[in-house]
């Protein structure tokens, strides 16, 4: 668990599909942010994953990863301090995936509630590729190839960390002689190859899009207030939220949309407080009112990241991206090296170290 910088470690990622937005933030990115100083961070770029569903638009997925980057520069990552990571360029991810494919069931696998969920919700069912189920299965090997201890991640992303922990534990009882009935935090103690990781879920598990709320944020339900959205556009959106609230003197229920939002942007907890109080007196507090502190909140939180996005959306700024994904993967390529070769050799597969040139 002790790292080369002495710090245990914490792995997560994301999808490129897009920009990143608030729901990101809330969900997992903040999360990562503030966990930089404490943990040895690796961020995994899940390019791979993106092919599964979109392998006819090789230009957008490469597009869609520098974004990304961009966006958690712009959020605060600190490339000197954690490790991004690209995940085609780390070949023993890909190896690991294999190992992991015949430790877990297919049945499992195929019955991974997120999958059975983006299936129906993405009309991919009974049309989806061989390679798309897979990425559950690579999902572990992403994680499992760092060992790390905590994986930042929203909610919807819990039973991919379930199926993680499971393979883990296959692993290390078929492989490392590890007894079954080992506690979960035992298991490296006990001779295992991989620690069991656990989730840690962010602040908000699950932030509604702009609207009526019923449908979480999300780019494909164009609902979302973007993380480099400009500061009319972050007003906009907020203004379409809708309560059914008539008047600022109409009696209001705060357990709504708006008030999502208002716990999840303004942090002042009196202010909070107080808003509610006078929303549910309908003491002369407007929907509209409030939807203003709410978008000055959220273009607070904003700007400076608004600020660091500028020095990359410039002439050249992708090429200072694409240097910062090769200086991180290579450190990363150490790692996950160094963990291939553990698994290997408690599988007898030790005939040779491979060294990436
Ligand atoms: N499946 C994740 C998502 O869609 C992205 C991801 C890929 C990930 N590999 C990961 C997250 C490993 C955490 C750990 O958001």
């Amino acid at each position: 668990m002790e790292t080369r910088k002495g710090k245990p470690r914490i792995l997560t990622g994301d999808t490129p599909t897009g920009r990143l937005h608030l729901g990101h933030w809330v969900g997992s990115v903040e999360r990562r942010v503030q966990l930089q100083g404490d943990y040895d961070c690796y961020f995994l770029l899940a390019n791979m994953h993106a092919f599964t569903t979109r392998a006819d638009q090789p230009a957008e997925i490469r597009r869609d990863t520098i974004e990304i980057v961009k966006d958690w520069l712009a959020a605060g990552i600190d490339p000197e301090r954690s490790t991004i990571v690209l995940q085609t360029e780390v070949p023993a991810i890909a190896e690991l995936t294999w190992y992991f494919a015949m430790l877990l069931s297919f049945n499992d696998v195929m019955g991974n509630p997120t999958l059975v969920h983006e299936l129906e919700t993405k009309g991919l069912a009974g049309k989806h590729s061989f390679g798309f189920p897979m990425y559950a299965v690579g999902q572990c090997a992403d994680i499992l190839a760092f060992r790390p201890v905590y994986v930042p991640v929203g909610e919807d992303q819990e039973p991919h960390i379930e199926m993680c922990r499971k393979a883990a534990r296959k692993f290390d009882q078929l492989y490392c002689g590890v007894p079954d009935r080992t506690r979960d935090e035992d298991y490296e103690k006990a001779g295992g190859v991989f620690p069991i990781p656990r989730a840690l879920i962010g602040r908000v598990g699950r932030l509604p899009g702009v609207g009526d709320g019923r449908q979480k944020m999300s780019k494909s339900l164009n609902n979302a207030i973007f993380l480099s959205d400009d500061p009319r556009d972050v007003q906009k959106k907020i203004n379409r939220i809708t309560t059914g609230r008539q008047s600022p003197t109409e009696p209001g229920d705060p357990d709504n949309v708006l008030f999502e939002f208002v716990e999840a942007f303004i942090a002042d907890e009196g202010r909070v407080a107080e808003l509610k109080d006078r929303y549910r007196r309908g003491d002369n507090l407007g929907d509209g009112h409030v939807k203003q502190e709410v978008a000055a909140a959220i273009n607070t939180l904003l700007e400076p990241m608004r600020a660091r996005r500028a020095q990359f959306d410039r002439p050249g700024g992708d090429d200072v991206i694409v240097d910062i994904i090769r200086a991180g993967t290579g450190r990363a390529n150490a790692t996950a090296e160094e963990t291939l070769y553990m698994a290997k050799k408690a599988m007898k597969l030790d005939f040779g170290r491979r060294v990436l040139g």
